[in-house]
């Protein structure tokens, strides 16, 4: 699965991509071509080797732990660095998988990570988390707008989000970034293994 782009959407154009006129034909997108993109208070962006002490500090944050999708059990800044050259690296030039920085615009610093993954033709996942100290300014919904424009640039029409229903925080964020519940909550297994409500988010690109 993957962000694609059909021959002759805006996107490609945009992008440079040359069209081509073959019937059903898919180009896998480069999330680089479409990165970094900034609101005036935030931009989304590749991680990069200088955000890896930051990432894994954040990932050690009770909250993170608790609520977001963490595919490791621990990070260390090593092993960051290690994934942003290799599984993050592969997922950013196939567009299968965004593990993407989100940062301050003032001085470009790591607040925290958008992740988009679950790619369909038309739609995607989101996730998300902020370092405690870069939690409290708008920082996950002014993100998640920018992820919206960001999959509308790839040729997707969704994005869809989950979250547990006692996650206050995740829920307004949701809600402020114009995603909407679909449907009624579910009990799953959450990130942190324990069974809780899940509500399906989402919201038109
Ligand atoms: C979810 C998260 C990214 C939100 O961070 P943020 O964008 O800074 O959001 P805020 O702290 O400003 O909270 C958003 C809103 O929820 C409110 N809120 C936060 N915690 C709350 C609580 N426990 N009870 C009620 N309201 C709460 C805030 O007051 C704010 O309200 P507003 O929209 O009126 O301003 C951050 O809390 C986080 O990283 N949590 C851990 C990981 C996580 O839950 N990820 C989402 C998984 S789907």
């Amino acid at each position: 699965m993957s962000f694609t782009l059909r021959a002759g959407e805006s996107p490609a154009r945009r992008n440079g991509v040359s069209r081509t006129e073959e019937p059903g034909y898919v180009r896998r997108v480069d999330l680089r071509t479409l990165l970094p993109r900034s609101t005036d208070t935030v931009t989304l962006r590749a991680l990069e080797h200088r955000d890896a002490a930051a990432y894994a500090a954040g990932t050690a944050d009770p909250q993170v732990r608790r609520f977001a999708h963490l595919p490791e059990p621990s990070y260390t800044p090593e092993r960051v660095r290690e994934l942003i050259d290799t599984v993050i690296d592969d997922g950013l030039r196939s567009g299968t998988l965004g593990v993407l920085a989100v940062a301050a615009a003032v001085d470009d610093g790591f607040l925290g990570s958008l992740v988009v993954y679950d790619v369909t033709p038309s739609s995607a996942e989101v996730g998300f988390w902020l370092a405690p100290e870069g939690r409290g300014r708008g920082a996950a919904a002014a993100s998640l707008r920018l992820a919206r424009s960001m999959a509308g640039d790839a040729g997707l029409t969704r994005l869809r989000a989950r979250t547990m229903v006692d996650n206050v925080a995740s829920v307004r964020v949701l809600e402020a970034a114009g995603f909407r519940p679909q449907g009624a909550p579910v009990s799953d297994t959450t990130p942190s293994g324990r069974t809780a409500l899940v509500q399906e988010f989402a919201v038109g690109v």
